[in-house]
């Protein structure tokens, strides 16, 4: 009932699959498909900061994994038409470390730092100055003749992602004048994704074919991207190569995608919540102890679709399981669950 080959955690990728998302990623903003409000304010973010010649004022991208912010991060830098330099929050293991980056930074250039979450106290709050003023303080010599001098910056913009925004401090949050939110995208955005991944891959796939992955891809553009790679291979093997209809159920099939192509989490989540917490509610906290999970993560990673799509429900007394949660892992719900507990006491 679960989905254990596509994961949407991009750390979770092999180098093959990372190789593979790379040669199918939108470049420009066009091939860019959902997510149209936020896409629309950046157009006109963009063309406003290029007709006045600026720097394009720093921006965050945060959601779930594998909806497109490290996409839309060089979709960004590409439409500025500057250079992108590309780190993350954990390799940046010092303030020296971060002065390097930025001094190497051209004019109107975008340094990306993916997982900002992941900064250390200390190279976040160096990063203040750079963010606010364009300027750094940097040691020179050492030892008794040690002192520090101040820095002017080309101006930069700095581009975060973060699935886990509820993590960010507020300074740092108020440095972002642009913070947007990525969401889950629909099964006909996803079908769309799908047929353009396939042409890419010079793949042959029915509409139908493409639509039954796109409605079993958790709205996340990685895990429709990887399931059609997986259907690929079973229409080579299996059939004439075309991935149709009846190829993408048999495959979807021997993958064990549920119906939603929730994953192995998702369904975990539900059982604890029906087979431990009788349902609930029962609190965040609770349950990620049960599933072994931290609850921040339950809450801005796993929760926001269960909820979505209508598999939990949030009450001011914590998480409660709805019956299509029980359908879902072929329980009884507990209207009809309660009645036979009293016939059978
Ligand atoms: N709107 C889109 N249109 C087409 N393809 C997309 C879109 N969004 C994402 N993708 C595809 O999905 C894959 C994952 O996207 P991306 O790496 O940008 O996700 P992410 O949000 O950065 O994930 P993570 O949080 O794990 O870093 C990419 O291969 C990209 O091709
Ligand atoms: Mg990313």
């Amino acid at each position: 009932m679960s989905n254990p080959h596509i994961h949407p955690d991009e750390t979770q990728l092999t180098a093959a699959e990372k190789a593979f998302e790379n040669n199918i990623r939108p470049r420009e903003i066009a091939e860019f498909a959902g997510q149209e409000g936020l896409v629309e304010n950046l157009r006109v973010f963009i063309r406003a900061a290029a007709m006045r010649g600026e720097a394009l004022d720093h921006v965050l991208f945060h959601g779930p994994p594998g909806l497109g912010k490290t996409t839309l991060s060089r979709i960004v830098s590409h439409e500025l038409g500057v250079n992108i330099r590309e780190t993350s929050g954990p390799v940046i293991e010092k303030p020296g470390d971060l002065a390097g980056l930025l001094t190497s930074l051209e004019e109107r250039d975008v340094l990306f730092i993916d997982e900002i979450h992941r900064l250390s106290t200390v190279v976040e709050e160096y990063l203040y100055a750079a963010m606010e003023d364009f300027k750094i303080d940097i040691m020179i010599d050492s030892g008794p003749n040690a002192r520090s001098i101040q820095l002017n910056l080309q101006p930069f913009t700095l581009i975060g992602a973060t699935t886990r925004s509820g993590l960010l401090t507020a300074p740092l949050l108020s440095r972002f004048g642009i913070k947007s939110r990525l969401e889950y995208y629909t099964a006909d955005t996803l079908q769309h994704i799908v047929e353009r991944s396939a042409q890419l891959l010079q793949t042959a796939i029915s509409p139908e074919a493409a639509k039954e992955i796109a409605g079993r891809s958790r709205g996340t553009p990685r895990i429709a991207n990887g399931l059609l790679r997986r259907m690929r291979d079973f229409a080579q093997v299996m059939g004439n190569g075309k991935v149709d209809i009846a190829i993408a159920r048999m495959g979807l099939k021997a993958l064990n995608v549920d119906e939603y192509g929730l994953d192995d989490m998702d369904n975990r989540i539900l059982s604890a919540i029906i087979d431990k917490f009788k349902g609930g509610p029962v609190g965040i906290n609770t349950i990620a102890t049960a599933v072994g999970e931290e609850p921040g993560t339950l809450e801005e990673v796993y929760e926001p679709f269960l909820i979505q799509e209508g598999f939990i429900k949030r009450t001011p007394r914590g998480r409660e399981a709805t019956d299509k949660a029980y359908r879902h892992l072929g329980r009884v719900p507990p209207q009809w669950g309660g009645s036979q507990e009293l016939f059978t006491k």
